[in-house]
């Protein structure tokens, strides 16, 4: 594979599976990105200029996609809008970006038969009881709750779909919750760090007992760069690093590491249909592709996060104002 096509490739998981995949071939990288506010494209300069370029453009300009998708090797699908939140405000951008764009995606891979990594989320099975063992396998049913997750799982099936019907040669993952550099702060795990940062309470959902199985973004970008280079054509795989952590636990390692456990959590109001636990098992990716998590201390992973966000406030200060004005306008 010489020529990769990354759409999303600004966001956050996409500016860690570009830097893995220059890092880790000698491929070219096309970053096909709409640079919608969660874009960091300050993310990707530091990258050789004869190994990345970006393109700028909507995975749901069919003219565009089908030209870009013509001249490449193989393509690696993120391109969505990702957040819960903003999905149960306005809907409509995640229909148009999340289907649309992948129904426009997988029409060109199918005119040109090119590779497809089409790159998705745990939350397409909904949810699992807090007090179970249950976690989510590749034959979960699907179940989604939101908006978001919905389209998530629309985009999933039309990928499946696709592979049946007309034989394109794509594989799926769904992966749990990541966390690491670059993330934008409308997120909980950096706006609580960011919070933090700036004299802030946390602000935790309900009563904050909600389980996400947390995942380093490294993690994850080694998971799909495996699967890109392993997994069997029409197979889904889960990503997830056993990382399972209550959100009041997550908030009380970072009020730990900022030396801050003197200040309150203050309990907001709850996500409309919010999603009680997400847990994965990962043992078909590891004992089909072998592939291992290198981050397995989440209090280690979180220590450097926090870190990297103290030391990177003037990438994710221009946008902390609006997004906190947006959460206290819901009472969150
Ligand atoms: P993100 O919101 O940080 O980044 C999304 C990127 O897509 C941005 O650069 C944005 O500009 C771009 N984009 C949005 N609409 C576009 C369009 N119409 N055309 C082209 N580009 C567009 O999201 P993320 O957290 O990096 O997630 C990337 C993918 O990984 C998504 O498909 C998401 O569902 C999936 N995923 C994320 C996580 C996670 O925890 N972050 C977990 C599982 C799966
Ligand atoms: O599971 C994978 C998914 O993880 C991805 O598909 C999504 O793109 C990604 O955004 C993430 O979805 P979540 O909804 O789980 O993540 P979020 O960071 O929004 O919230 C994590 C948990 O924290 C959830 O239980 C809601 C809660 N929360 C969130 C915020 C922003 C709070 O308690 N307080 C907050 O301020």
């Amino acid at each position: 594979m010489r020529r990769l096509l990354v759409t999303g490739g600004a966001g956050f998981v996409g500016v860690h599976l570009v830097q893995h995949a220059v890092e880790h071939s000698d491929c070219q990288v096309t970053v096909l990105d709409k640079l919608t506010y969660a874009a960091s494209p300050e993310a990707l300069t530091a990258l050789p200029p004869d190994r990345m370029r970006l393109v700028v453009g909507d995975v749901a300009d069919a003219m565009m996609v089908d030209g870009l998708v013509a001249s490449h090797d193989a393509v690696v699908h993120l391109a969505a809008e990702s957040h819960n939140d903003n999905s149960l405000q306005d809907p409509s951008a995640f229909v148009e970006t999340n289907l649309v764009g992948t129904f426009t995606l997988l029409e060109a891979v199918r005119r040109h038969g090119v590779r497809l990594h089409h790159v998705s989320t745990d939350e397409v099975y909904g949810d699992l009881p807090l007090d179970s063992p249950d976690r989510f396998t590749e034959s979960s049913p699907y179940r989604p709750s939101s908006p978001y997750s919905a389209t998530k799982a629309g985009a999933d099936h039309l990928v499946r779909a696709w592979i049946r019907s007309y034989g394109i040669p794509a594989t799926i993952s769904n992966s749990s919750n990541n966390y690491g550099p670059w993330q934008h702060i409308e997120k909980f795990i950096p706006r609580q760090i960011t919070n933090l940062l700036d004299g802030r309470q946390p602000k935790l959902y309900g009563n904050g007992q909600q389980i996400r199985d947390w995942l380093h973004v490294s993690d994850h970008a080694s998971a799909i760069w495996a699967i890109l280079g392993q997994g069997r054509l029409g197979e889904t795989y889960l990503v997830g690093a056993d990382g399972e952590q209550t959100n009041l636990e997550v908030v009380r390692t970072i009020l730990a590491h900022l030396v801050r456990e003197d200040l309150d959590v203050d309990l907001v109001a709850d996500r409309v249909g919010h999603d009680q636990r997400y847990a994965i098992d990962s043992a078909k990716l590891r004992v089909e592709l072998g592939w291992r998590p290198l981050f397995n201390d989440f209090e280690a992973g979180l220590a450097d996060t926090i870190d990297w966000y103290a030391a990177n406030e003037s990438w994710w200060r221009p946008a902390k104002e609006r997004a906190e004005a947006e959460y206290a306008a819901r009472g969150q």
